[in-house]
């Protein structure tokens, strides 16, 4: 797919990027014979069975299969869609992206985009600054009191906002246009002045995966019950859903040593201190739930996670759901709970990261955790207690696919309970004949055509196995957006191509898109049976559509004179009565 790029071009780029030394950027690279091997970056292995041709300019791997050329190859290392690989490369080869291929619009976006991640590198670095200052040292202690080493103060560029206007001014002079330090999130314009958002705090750079600074997070230096942490507003550089603090720094780590698991913890001091006891591994989520992105950007990286939330009670609710959408993704999900309701940071400092690693060593695979944290909820020594507990426990086991796999959990439960094995069993086939007898149809409320277009839309944009495109959509659709979004999506499955949602960012203007937003954001966990509502809302626009068809006729046929013509209506009307009695999809 060469996505609207001159082919000659493309040859061009590929040709000045010897897919052999781009590769020996990120790792090294052993020639047997003709072609060039190495342990693949795609899978865990011991062995070499990646193996890259230079002469035909592909490889492939023999263990997991992956194979491309160099574009899907910086694709894959980088975490990033076709574009972006494709300007990674042209900036290694020196060379111009074809302006004809960029719109005006895309152009001036890219332009804004440019400005904005200018600012904010000048920002960050200015801040950085100002922590050293000798005036800052309500900053300086601050960090002192936290244990902040230099080495980590440095990896993560934290820096100093002095105080409400100090910034502004600098990037005054810098050239920079009030208007523009404003869309980059670092002010706000109050009586016509302009303040720093992030006045006086201490200053967390948020850097992307290609380690640019996108936005900030800021602490407050003194106890406050309001905003102890400010964050950047989302803008067309930053997006709290698509980003995670410290996968940078994952990512440079991956591109030195295998990663084998990623931790995931609540704050960014939680980050830095784990950087700081020599766990680089980790991210955390910037002050928003993980969104199926999120565990999308993790799983370029390694299918394995360790969830590592605060251990109090919040903290465990928030293990629950995010353990949730990251099984969702595919990933392999373990978790460990916290003693003392402490986080990561606190348990480190009292304790040891020798203490921290145990408990890491000890994660259990996600639905024992899940088990187990339905134990707090019940007093198993009281019988009914005992019951309810088994009960919520056999829900999480009947959630999973096979025989075998429920079957080492109901070991679990009859460990933690004492309730015998046949018995557990039995509870789990009666729970699944209750399952099937509580199918019933869905009550729709008022806007339930909408909610299942977007369902249909997501699930499709999403490649869900259950989605297809036997229905035809388009003549249901009165949204322009829709309208486009679902002819793109079709014409990528009719040429068998694969769609990436991030082509959605091209596509449309999504910021201001909210129709399209909540595709790009719909969250699925909040569905119960996928493959159940996909069917239910297909229905429900065909039912909708045929509803219509049949007022409109109605509404025509009390004014039709002509006896023949009004008996041709009430035909048409009696023959889609029967479509929406029996269900009936086509035309
Ligand atoms: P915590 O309150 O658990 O952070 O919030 P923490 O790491 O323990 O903070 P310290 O140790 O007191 O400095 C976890 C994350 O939630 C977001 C931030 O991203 C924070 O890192 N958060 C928290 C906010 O966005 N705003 C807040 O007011 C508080
Ligand atoms: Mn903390």
């Amino acid at each position: 797919m060469n996505k609207g790029f001159d082919e000659t071009w493309l040859e061009q780029l590929k040709a000045k990027n010897d897919i052999i030394s781009v590769m020996s950027r990120y790792f090294s690279l052993q020639q047997k014979g003709k072609n060039y091997w190495a342990c693949c970056p795609f899978h865990h292995e011991k062995t070499p069975s990646f193996c890259v041709n230079g002469y035909e300019q592909f490889y492939h791997c023999f263990g997991c299969k992956e194979h491309g050329d160099v574009i899907t190859f910086v694709q894959k290392m980088e975490s990033c869609d076709f574009m972006t690989a494709v300007e990674i490369l042209a900036k290694n080869a020196n060379m111009e992206i074809p302006s004809f291929y960029m719109d005006d619009n895309i152009k001036e976006k890219k332009k804004s985009k440019d400005t904005i991640l200018k600012i904010l590198d000048i920002a960050s670095k200015h801040y950085e600054e100002n922590l050293y200052r000798k005036t800052s040292v309500k900053a300086q202690e601050y960090v002192k009191k936290r244990k902040l080493t230099k080495k980590e103060l440095d990896k993560f560029h934290i820096g100093y906002s002095v105080d409400w206007t100090e910034m502004v001014t600098y990037l005054k002079s810098k050239g920079f246009k009030e208007e523009e330090i404003v869309l980059a999130g670092i002010a706000n314009q109050k009586d016509g002045r302009y303040y720093d958002t992030m006045g006086e705090r201490l200053i967390f750079p948020i850097y992307n995966i290609h380690d640019e600074c996108i936005g900030f997070s800021a602490r407050s230096l003194v106890p406050t019950d309001y905003a102890k942490y400010k964050n950047s507003a989302n803008n067309i550089v930053f997006d709290k859903s698509k980003n995670l603090y410290g996968i940078n720094i994952v990512k440079k780590l991956k591109q030195e040593q295998n990663v084998d698991y990623i931790i995931i913890v609540e704050g960014q001091m939680d980050v830095i201190a784990l950087n700081q006891a020599g766990f680089c591994n980790c991210v955390a989520c910037l002050g928003t739930a993980l969104t199926p992105l999120h565990a999308r950007m993790l799983k370029n990286i390694s299918n394995n996670v360790i969830v590592s939330l605060d251990g109090d009670f919040a903290g465990q609710k928030a293990t629950i759901r995010t353990i949730d959408t990251l099984v969702s993704e595919g990933l392999n999900v373990r978790a460990i709970k916290i003693p003392e309701n402490m986080d990561p940071d606190e348990y480190i400092k009292k304790y040891s990261k020798e203490e921290y690693q145990k408990l890491l060593d000890n994660a259990v695979d996600y639905v024992e955790f899940k088990i187990i944290n339905k134990l707090e909820q019940f007093d198993l020594n009281k019988v009914d207690e005992k019951a309810k507990f088994v009960k919520s426990a056999l829900n999480i086991v009947n959630e999973l696919n096979t025989n075998s796999e429920k079957q080492v959990y109901l070991d679990v439960i009859k460990k933690l309970s004492g309730v015998p094995t046949d018995v557990l069993k039995r509870d789990l086939i009666d729970k699944k004949e209750e399952k099937i007898s509580q199918q019933q149809p869905v009550v729709y409320t008022e806007d339930a055509e909408v909610k299942s277009i977007k369902f249909i839309l997501a699930s499709l944009c999403y490649k869900k196995d259950y989605a297809n495109f036997d229905f035809d959509l388009k003549k249901y659709l009165v949204n322009p957006s829709y309208i486009k979004l679902y002819e793109i999506l079709k014409e990528y499955n009719d040429k068998n191509e694969k769609f990436l949602i991030s082509f959605l960012y091209d596509l449309f203007d999504v910021e201001n898109e909210p129709n399209i937003k909540d595709i790009i954001d719909y969250n699925f966990e909040l569905v119960d049976n996928p493959k159940i509502y996909y069917n239910e809302c297909i229905w429900k626009v065909r039912e909708n559509y045929l509803k219509s068809m049949i007022k409109n006729l109605s509404e025509q046929s009390m004014k039709i004179d002509d006896t023949q013509k009004r008996l041709e209506t009430i035909k048409q009307i009696s023959e889609l009565q029967k479509k929406l009695r029996n269900k009936i999809l086509e035309d």
